[in-house]
């Protein structure tokens, strides 16, 4: 039996990609699968904690005993995890992949492809950051952030960890094709303002035990 040493705390965890619309049959979007944000969500409830998962769509069943939102745009993340935290949460994870940006206006009909153009486009407005805004408003205790990157993975993901004011960010190397995104397998560093980890690379469910494992010994400390 695993200890619950994790019970009477509420951990929110973000998960999946976020659908912006672009007309009633049309989105924006992108290829996360979900995977890591549920492994957590699964592995902190395994020791007991409250779990909120706000996750956008994906092809994942909700891990057992894990209250799970499902939204699809990042707006509807944003308002949905203020929901979850207007008692603040002991530890947010913004594990989802959020879209960059959404529609100025989301057509009313569906954009039709009529006139002599070969071309289309689109006006887009940018997203709230939805990390930066809850760590803003001190919606939970321990906040930790996501920095999928392609070079310079600790430099950038450093600049990340400040930017957004967070406790801790996980950051990967989404170059690799071995690890990261639809991937089953990751391998991460984990960094703090003075420290940084890196586990082995091993399953996203093993991974997220020992990411959990991490925090919850960073919470200690703080
Ligand atoms: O800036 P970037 O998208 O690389 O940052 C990644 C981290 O920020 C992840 O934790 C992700 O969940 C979060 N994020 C967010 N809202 C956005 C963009 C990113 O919460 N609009």
């Amino acid at each position: 039996p695993i200890q619950q040493d994790l019970a009477g705390q509420h951990w929110v965890i973000t998960a999946g990609p976020t659908m912006e619309a672009i007309d009633p049959v049309r989105y924006i979007s992108n290829h996360s699968s979900g995977k890591m944000g549920y492994a957590l969500a699964a592995a902190a409830q395994a020791r007991g904690a409250s779990v909120t998962l706000v996750s956008g769509p994906t092809q994942l069943d909700a891990p057992q005993g894990v209250k799970r939102i499902e939204i699809k745009s990042a707006e509807d993340m944003l308002s949905a995890c203020r929901e979850a935290m207007v008692k603040p949460a002991d530890v947010f994870i913004g594990a989802a992949a959020v879209a960059d940006f959404r529609m100025k206006e989301v057509a009313s009909q569906k954009m039709k492809k009529t006139g002599d153009s070969d071309e289309m486009q689109l006006t887009l407005v940018k997203n709230p950051d939805v990390i930066a805004t809850l760590s803003q408003e001190n919606t939970a205790k321990c906040m930790v952030g996501f920095a999928a990157e392609t070079q310079d993975v600790i430099a950038y993901a450093k600049s990340k960890l400040e930017r957004k004011g967070l406790d801790l960010i996980i950051a990967n190397d989404v170059s690799r094709t071995d690890i990261g995104f639809n991937n089953d397998e990751n391998q991460v560093t984990v960094l703090s303002k003075d420290q940084q980890w890196t586990p082995p690379k091993e399953s996203k469910s093993a991974l997220a035990i020992e990411l959990v494992e991490l925090i919850t010994q960073y919470q200690s400390t703080k």
